[in-house]
């Protein structure tokens, strides 16, 4: 990995509260990197923010009788409040109505007018003879051009994913209105992405990306034509020397990346410091997103940098993620098919749902919530597993040997062979993690779990102390150094749990102090004593998931 990490994740919707759906495709997987990239000694930004413009937002202020600036003030209290709760280490987390990010649409727009990749173009758009005005593309619905389905959007198709203009839609109607639209000339700037074509399609022939997600970046750059990116709304950053129209937020909100950067740098007040970050091609930057944003973070943001003069960094990893539902349904909040975040953090905690979240990851398919898998994955995996571990031999040194931090003197075979396995996976999570497989992390952690209660029961340390007390520190001190590792690889998925089993060891550094190959290196600290373990995840009972369960019921 390159000495220097930019991170984004697609900018959340003001429109409405953060769900697991959300949080599994393109939020946790980029927290989970974020942490191992700092935690592996990279210089790292972790960039988010609210994305608070577009019809989305004032269509659902208009349902709720707010402002749109009431609405969107509204849910970025809600998105700081919820990423805290689970524990998001954001460097900052911005907003696209603060100034500077109006300054930096439009230092993108000029560029791109001055070099003639922005076009005013006399065009035909959806307009409602009823309401007598043209609709931007979130108010109209219609069949989608691509696979037929029948409640596409202006924009973009909810079921295919494909992203195309609301005068390519079959059978257009308004969505307030459901009255049929017509089509009726008007003058837009369009952004001419076919001019972008061969760099676009050369810039993606060198990305080794998952196959789904590079499949259909390629396709997009296939069928590049001009695109619009103005729209007749009063909510959004005005165009210059324009009555009455903003710009798409498409073509603003990934603008956002860059201004939340400047933010950032001004907050730690080293102005200039997102540049090193933004205009040094020695960045690696990675940007997480769900399947539906991979045309526009693929196809449409890399042709608006390249029509920049400043040379600002392109994307070089995009690990997209499929969709995430909800016990067989897609996640809604109107169908009263969500999980209220207060109630659930009245009775579960960070860690259990990131890791559940993050074992589960919709890596390779669309993949769900469900309440048995959560209990499951809580009492079978890390308390049945991995807590299982590391308390049974805490208490046994607690009980056994007073809390002494012990050392390996005389190891033997089958505590090196241990050793050598422990090492082997330290090693592939690591793999896993630069690779973007949270999922298959989370599988690694638990095989690593699992095989250190192996060794724990082969060489019964319980028996041990009635008749060989020397071996059974050997096995001890050899269980600690698991124990210490397994602190290390989970970290970037549980950091509660990981920082509290550092602390039970008895090192009186924080665990990030050092990095992931160090602390798995150095040796244990021998002058601190351990004391009886702190639980580190509580068990979730069964009448606890059949309450849960009850409230879907009612739904279904
Ligand atoms: N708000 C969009 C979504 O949730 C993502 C915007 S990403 C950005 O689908 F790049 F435009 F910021
Ligand atoms: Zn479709």
């Amino acid at each position: 990995m390159n000495k220097r990490v930019l991170i984004t994740s697609a900018l959340l919707y003001g429109n409405g509260s953060l769900h697991f759906g959300h949080l599994a495709g393109s939020y946790l997987p980029a927290e989970i990197y974020a942490r191992f990239a700092r935690f592996t000694g990279h210089e790292t930004l972790f960039i988010c923010g609210l994305d608070e413009y577009g019809a989305a937002v004032t269509l659902s202020a208009g349902k709720n009788g707010q402002s749109p600036q009431d609405h969107v003030d509204f849910y970025y209290k809600e998105a700081l409040k919820n990423f805290g709760r689970f524990d998001f280490s954001f460097d900052h987390f911005s907003r696209t109505t603060w100034p500077r990010h109006k300054e930096a649409v439009i230092e993108f727009f000029e560029d791109l007018k001055s070099q003639n990749y922005v076009e005013k173009i006399t065009t035909e758009q959806l307009y409602s003879e009823k309401d007598q005005k043209f609709l931007a593309d979130r108010y109209v619905e219609g069949v989608c051009p691509k696979c037929k389905f029948e409640n596409a959007r202006g924009d973009e198709c909810p079921k295919c994913g494909a992203s195309y203009e609301a005068n390519e839609l079959t059978n257009p109607k308004s969505k307030l209105s459901g009255s049929p639209l017509t089509l009726k000339e008007t003058e837009h700037f369009f952004l001419r992405l076919d001019l972008f074509k061969d760099q676009l399609l050369d810039f993606l022939s060198e990305k080794n990306w998952r196959p789904q997600v590079i499949n259909m970046a390629k396709q997009y750059a296939e069928d590049a034509k001009p695109r619009c990116i103005t729209r007749d709304l009063n909510w959004g950053i005005a165009v210059p020397g324009e009555e009455g129209k903003v710009f798409y937020v498409w073509f603003d909100a990934p603008i956002g990346y860059i201004s939340a950067s400047k933010d950032w740098a001004e907050e730690i007040n080293k102005p200039k410091e997102w540049e090193k970050y933004w205009l040094e091609p020695e960045t690696k930057y990675v940007q997480f997103v769900g399947k539906d944003n991979i045309p526009f973070h693929s196809v449409f943001f890399p042709a608006m940098v390249m029509g920049q003069k400043k040379p600002y960094k392109q994307v070089d990893e995009l690990p997209a993620n499929a969709f995430f539902h909800y016990e067989g349904r897609k996640f809604s909040k109107s169908d009263g098919w969500f999980i209220d975040l207060d109630d659930f953090f009245s009775k579960y905690s960070s860690d259990q749902i990131r890791y559940c979240l993050a074992a589960n990851a919709p890596e390779q398919d669309d993949s769900e919530f469900s309440w048995k898998d959560f209990q499951m994955r809580v009492n079978a995996e890390l308390v049945g597993k991995f807590g299982n571990f590391i308390n049974r031999t805490l208490v046994f040194i607690a009980q056994k040997v007073n809390g002494e931090v012990l050392e390996p003197k005389n190891a033997r075979d089958r505590d090196k062979q241990y050793l050598k396995d422990v090492s082997n996976l330290t090693d592939i999570i690591k793999e896993a993690y630069s690779s973007f497989h949270v999922r298959k992390a989370t599988q690694l952690i638990m095989e690593l779990a699992t095989l250190s209660n192996v060794y724990f029961d082969e060489t019964k340390p319980w028996e041990l102390a009635k008749k060989d007390i020397s071996r059974m520190r050997e096995v001890l001190a050899h269980c600690l150094i698991g124990i210490k590792a397994l602190a290390v690889v989970s970290l970037p998925i549980i950091p509660e749990a990981a920082n509290k089993i550092w602390k039970m060891l008895g090192f009186v550094d924080n665990l990030t102090d050092s990095n992931y190959d160090e602390r798995l290196k150095e040796p244990l600290n021998v002058k601190a004593r351990i004391s009886k373990p702190e639980i580190l995840f509580q068990k979730i009972e069964n009448d606890m998931i059949e309450k849960e369960l009850e409230k879907l019921k009612v739904l279904n």
